[in-house]
């Protein structure tokens, strides 16, 4: 079959890298892809947003399935734009419909959804700028900190922790006041979660679902967790505080209600739902849904997937996943992502990268990385994710530090202490 793959991060290249392991993909075409999605298939300069070139494209070339990578087109609608169009509705898309991404999409939403179906979440409220008055009354009782989250999608960068009450006032004023756009027009409010935060992803046809090995991201800039949130530094797999009673929780508690959930409200949902969860006292909580894989997650979560992922989906696409099986590879995977000088702000872009020939023992995801004639030059913030397998994540983190410092331009950095919590966690419950 031959598939197309939408996007242009590491997460793609880790989707074709896998997607290419298949027998059953004849030939991949990466959308708009990068250098390392290069390696994989054919990269052909469509935008993944202009659905008319992607539905023209995939008739033009006997394109069989569609995968698409980030949130944006989904959110947009690519789901129903196939579903309404005769020739394009037999292709198989794997992603949610339009009223599924809402999960991602709309944070109240999201919210109203998991209270209808009684999945564990923080209390909240949302506000509107006419309910302006009450949401500053509601503020000024809101124990400390309080979280405030832009409804809609804002790169990233719609949630704001508050720790004191002048600080939410002003935010709640400048959010509601367009400070993101229309993705501000309605503000969730809700308790701060104090605990360690982890991801789960299932793939869903709607009905049935699979669970994929759980992950966790690094979003701050510096270790330690100090500094701005990135689009995440690294991740691991697995998670050592994850554990069988954890999973039993998380499964019953979270997934099971939000599969049942989305198919009570037939809702159409072919694709991957990323948990974000939160361990508050060994109890998890959902601090919100994506409607797609994570990025870093999918690097260390799809290279610990033994499972043809090419097959997977076509159940998936087809409602017949209950036939799939999941199996995962037990050793600890890490990534450890070097980023631009200067990320998560202003930062330069076109910088050569070199020494990417002196890695051994480890797979470099491409991110923000591109060719430019015979060299490849640094094209983004993230640049590039350095995966390692090793027999528990010290090992795994100790194989990617000494590739992330053979490869080298200018300005780059990248975090040194990815895993080292969760390992020590893992640590003191073995001793
Ligand atoms: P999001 O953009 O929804 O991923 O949120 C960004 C980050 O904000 C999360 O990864 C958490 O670290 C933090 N966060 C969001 N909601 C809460 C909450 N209710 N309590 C504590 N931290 C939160
Ligand atoms: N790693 C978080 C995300 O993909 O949104």
């Amino acid at each position: 079959m031959h598939i197309l793959l939408l996007g242009a991060g590491g997460r793609e290249h880790a989707f074709a890298w896998k997607l290419t392991q298949s027998k059953r993909c004849t030939k991949l075409f990466i959308a708009p892809g990068n250098s390392g999605t290069a390696a994989h298939g054919e990269n052909v300069a469509l935008n993944p947003l202009d659905f008319e070139a992607v539905g023209q494209f995939v008739l033009a070339h006997q394109i069989g399935m569609v995968v698409v990578g980030p949130e944006e087109p989904l959110v947009r609608g690519i789901w129903d734009y196939f579903q309404a169009d005769a020739q394009l509705r037999s292709i198989l898309l794997i992603g949610p419909s339009k009223a599924g991404a809402v999960l991602e999409g709309s944070k109240a939403w999201a919210k109203q959804f998991m209270q209808r179906h009684q999945v564990p979440t923080a209390a909240y409220r949302e506000f509107t700028a006419d309910q302006l008055a009450e949401g500053l009354a509601y503020l000024a009782q809101h124990p400390l900190p309080v979280v405030l989250k832009a409804d809609g999608l804002a790169a990233g960068k719609g949630v704001v922790i508050c720790q004191t009450h002048a600080e939410a006032d002003a935010e709640l004023r400048e959010m509601l006041g367009g400070k993101f756009g229309a993705a501000g027009d309605r503000v969730v409010v809700e308790a701060f979660l104090d605990g360690i935060e982890f991801s789960v992803f299932a793939l869903t046809d709607g009905k049935n679902y699979v669970i994929l090995p759980e992950a966790k991201d690094y979003k701050r800039i510096f270790d330690h967790d100090k500094g701005p949130n990135t689009g995440g530094m690294g991740a691991v797999s697995p998670v050592a505080f994850v554990d069988d009673a954890m999973w039993q929780k998380v499964e019953q508690q979270i997934i099971k209600p939000t599969i049942k959930g989305l198919h009570k409200e037939k809702i159409p949902y072919t694709g991957f739902v990323f948990f974000g969860l939160i361990s508050v006292n060994n109890e998890p909580y959902v601090i919100e849904y994506n409607c797609r894989m994570g990025d870093p997650e999918t690097e260390v979560v799809l290279p610990r997937l033994k499972t043809d992922l090419v097959m997977a989906l076509q159940n998936c696409a087809q409602g017949t996943l209950g036939r799939v099986k999941i199996r995962a590879d037990k050793r600890a995977a890490t990534t450890v992502f070097l980023v631009s000088g200067g990320y998560p702000g202003n930062y330069e872009k076109g910088k050569t990268i070199t020494g990417l020939d002196k890695i051994k023992g480890s797979l470099a995801f491409h991110a923000g990385m591109r060719n430019a004639g015979d060299a490849v030059v640094t094209d983004g913030g993230r640049v590039l994710a350095i995966t390692s397998f090793g027999k528990d994540l010290a090992a795994a983190l100790k194989k990617s530090n000494r590739n992330a410092r053979l490869v080298q331009f200018e300005g780059k950095f990248f975090r040194k202490d990815i895993g080292k919590d969760v390992q020590k966690l893992a640590d003191s419950t073995k001793s």
